[in-house]
């Protein structure tokens, strides 16, 4: 696997395989199985497959988020993975590199980022957006992959393809779950034993059957500090929080 730290690097690489398909995935690196799912599509689909690790500082609403994605960091752990996935590049660039602008330049949508998880993560889409923006125009990939773990997200980057005329395919790549049905996610790491436990709960409340007020009305007697729970796009979404960790999840609507 060839790592890529800086801009220059890379867009002589990309010179260089101009006629081949290009898969990307970007991550926020603490991989699990659902990023390497991603990386199994892609590598099935394209020449050369390319995974991007950034933690986008402007993406967090939360700093004591941000601080926890930092101290979680283990990239030599990553690198394994991602060699052991066949992955052929990996980018790791700095937010000097990507930010020159100092984020004077800003992806705005205005619908569908402000409900749900935008209503509760003021500012989040925006700094999503614009850093998928910057990458795909580095990367010049065939397709991106993107998780249905954060529905709401891969909605809004095909949504920005279209708008904005990337010449890129969005692939949706469905949620990998644990055995006992959480979806993974790199926030799953700061549970206790205790609440990844009762976590379990929050994947089988939200696919039992009953209506989105129902749901929400378990779950908040099972303890879970509920942000919402509804119904949208031929999906049931969710956000609750266990202690200090965040989770979402969703699931089609059949
Ligand atoms: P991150 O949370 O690292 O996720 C990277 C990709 O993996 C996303 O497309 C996400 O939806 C997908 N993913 C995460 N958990 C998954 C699971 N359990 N099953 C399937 N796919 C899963 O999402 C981001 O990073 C960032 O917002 C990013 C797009 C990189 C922009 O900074």
């Amino acid at each position: 696997m060839n790592i890529v730290t800086d801009i220059n690097s890379w867009v002589q690489f990309r010179k260089s395989v101009q006629n081949k398909t290009i898969g990307f995935i970007p991550t926020m690196g603490n991989l699990h199985a659902g990023h390497l799912s991603l990386c199994r599509r892609a590598r099935g689909k394209n020449d050369i497959t390319v995974v991007s690790i950034f933690i986008n500082p402007y993406q967090f609403d939360q700093a004591e988020d941000f601080k926890q994605y930092q101290l979680a960091q283990d990239l030599t752990q990553d690198q394994t993975l991602l060699e052991s996935a066949g992955i052929d590049v990996l980018f790791l660039p700095t937010a000097e590199m990507l930010y020159q602008d100092n984020y004077e330049f800003q992806i705005i949508e205005t619908a569908e980022s402000t409900i749900l998880e935008g209503a509760h993560r003021p500012g989040h889409f925006t700094g999503v957006l614009t850093i998928v923006l910057k990458l795909c125009n580095l990367i010049m990939p065939t397709r991106a992959y993107f998780g249905e773990k954060d529905y709401q997200q891969y909605l809004l980057v095909k949504k920005m393809v279209q708008a904005l005329f990337l010449p890129i395919e969005i692939i949706a790549c469905k949620t990998v779950r644990d055995s006992d049905g959480l979806a993974y996610s790199s926030r799953n790491t700061r549970l206790t034993l205790e609440e990844r436990k009762q976590a379990a709960l929050f994947a089988e409340i939200l696919r039992s059957g009953q209506n989105a007020l129902q749901v929400e009305k378990i779950l908040l007697q099972l303890g879970f500090a509920v942000e919402y729970v509804a119904d949208c796009w031929g999906r049931r979404l969710a956000a609750i929080k266990l202690g200090n960790v965040r989770l979402i999840d969703n699931i089609e609507i059949k």
